[in-house]
């Protein structure tokens, strides 16, 4: 099923809650929400007490992406501030396996996210214990960067190794998504699908959303 979430990275954060409510009036299946650290990525933005309180005007699903390190000490914060699906970077902790599984028993569904130049060879090991892989299409750290196109054969890899181990893992594709690309990250095999500035740029979020929900399923 094709999901499209939209980030609020891009929104306007004088007026959050609104842009919440606008993007799941839109048809936003999932809302995205950054959170960066200053170390691991260049940037900084928010933590658990916001996605707390973005958690209380969401009806959608909140799909928390950590751009933290270190990442295990906050895994609890996040969860209990309300996130759905929490996804960590497999950069940021040497502990992989035991942060994941930390994001499994606390109930929340289980994240991974490679940055664009980590070897896929690090899922070979943790894939049976994720419900999505994030493949980075820009490296981390900002909105509104453009896509990188090589994120493509990644996708298509992912996709082999999870049907051929017979595992039930979506692909999310996060950065640079547009209307114009989003149809070959379809194909290449991704579900969910990020969406930041070629949302939040845009005056009608609904007509936004409804053409990338279209062009990935054509
Ligand atoms: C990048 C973030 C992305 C970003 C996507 O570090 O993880 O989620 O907000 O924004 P766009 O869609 O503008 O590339
Ligand atoms: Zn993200």
């Amino acid at each position: 099923m094709i999901q499209i979430a939209p980030s609020i990275l891009s929104a306007d954060f004088a007026r959050l809650g609104e842009e919440i409510h606008a993007v799941e009036a839109a048809g936003a299946d999932l809302i995205h929400v950054d959170v960066m650290d200053g170390h691991f990525v260049p940037n900084l933005t928010i933590g658990p007490l916001v996605v707390e309180a973005i958690a209380r005007v969401a009806t959608k699903p909140l799909d928390v992406h950590l751009m933290i390190a270190p990442v295990e000490v906050y895994i609890p914060a996040f969860v209990k501030a309300g996130a759905r699906i929490l996804t960590i970077h497999a950069e940021s902790t040497i502990h992989l396996d035991r942060a994941l599984n930390l994001v499994r028993e606390s109930g929340c569904q289980v994240g991974l996210a490679l940055n664009p130049a980590t070897p896929l060879c690090n899922l070979s090991s943790v894939l049976h214990l994720l419900d999505v892989v994030v493949v980075m299409s820009v490296n981390p750290g900002f909105g509104g960067q453009s896509f990188i196109p090589h994120a493509l054969h990644r996708i298509k890899s992912i996709r082999r190794m999870i049907t051929e181990r017979g595992l039930n893992v979506s692909i999310e594709v996060d950065g640079g998504i547009k209307p114009d690309n989003i149809a070959e990250a379809a194909k290449a095999g991704a579900d969910i699908f990020v969406a930041g500035s070629a949302v939040f740029s845009q005056p009608d979020y609904g007509a936004v959303i409804r053409t990338l929900r279209a062009n990935a399923s054509a």
